[in-house]
């Protein structure tokens, strides 16, 4: 801890404002949020298509496949570093572990956005308090919220991974909407109806929203 201070911040050479004016857009967090099966990662994808066919600099951030690497769990750490590190630096899915897998996914999309990235996130995130700490690490209007608002019902009918099955017969503890909360955010930028609207139409609504902002032309 004592060593915190003697960090300093470097500016870089090049700027944001350089590279955004070099791609022709701005760089931006779009957070999406909300259940497991919710189509988070469905819409990011189809975005991050669209925005790639208007050659737009995109990047997706996806909540199954970081955990994979950058915020993975005990079970995976545990071979190549050992069992003690594996406890201290993995994530599972207790409420602080969320948090810090939140914490490293802000700071992350905020150096992708930093560099000019519309960088689309797609975490369950389903603390309130954790989506505004990354909201107030970053710039005015730079984070997104974008809440993607499927019925429980719609997730658990569609279960692509049978995991709301296994949360239900137990063999799953803590299943976000089954016995863990998930905060719906009180005022986001963008509510999604996942259940009602396909993919495409979804990722044009987040692209019309980037146009009025001034994000992307
Ligand atoms: S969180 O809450 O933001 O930290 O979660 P996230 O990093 O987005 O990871 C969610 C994916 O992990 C799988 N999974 C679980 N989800 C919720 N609760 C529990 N207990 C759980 N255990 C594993 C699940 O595949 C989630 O993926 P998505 O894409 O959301 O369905």
């Amino acid at each position: 801890m004592a060593n915190d201070t003697n960090v300093t911040w470097h500016e870089h050479q090049v700027s944001r404002s350089r590279r955004e004016a070099l791609y022709g857009h701005k760089g931006c967090v779009i957070w999406f949020t909300g259940l497991s099966g919710s189509g988070k990662s469905t819409i990011a994808n189809t975005l991050d298509h669209r925005l790639h066919e208007r050659r737009i600099h995109s990047a997706v951030l996806d909540g199954d496949n970081v955990r994979h690497a950058l915020n993975a769990g005990p079970g995976m750490l545990k071979e190549n570093h050992g069992e003690a590190f594996a406890q201290r630096f993995g994530l599972g899915f207790s409420a602080i572990d969320r948090e810090e897998n939140i914490r490293r996914i802000g700071a992350v999309a905020q150096l992708f956005s930093e560099a000019g990235i519309i960088t689309l996130t797609a975490f369950i995130s389903p603390y309130r308090r954790d989506r505004d700490m990354v909201r107030q690490t970053m710039k005015e209007g730079e984070f997104i919220e974008v809440f993607v608002d499927t019925p429980i019902e719609i997730c658990e009918t569609r279960d692509p991974k049978g995991l709301y099955k296994k949360a239900r017969a137990g063999e799953i503890k803590g299943f976000t909407g089954i016995d863990d909360p998930y905060e719906a955010p009180v005022s986001p930028e963008l509510t999604l109806y996942a259940g009602e609207k396909n993919p495409e139409t979804l990722a044009d609504e987040v692209i019309e929203y980037l146009q009025v902002q001034g994000i992307v032309a």
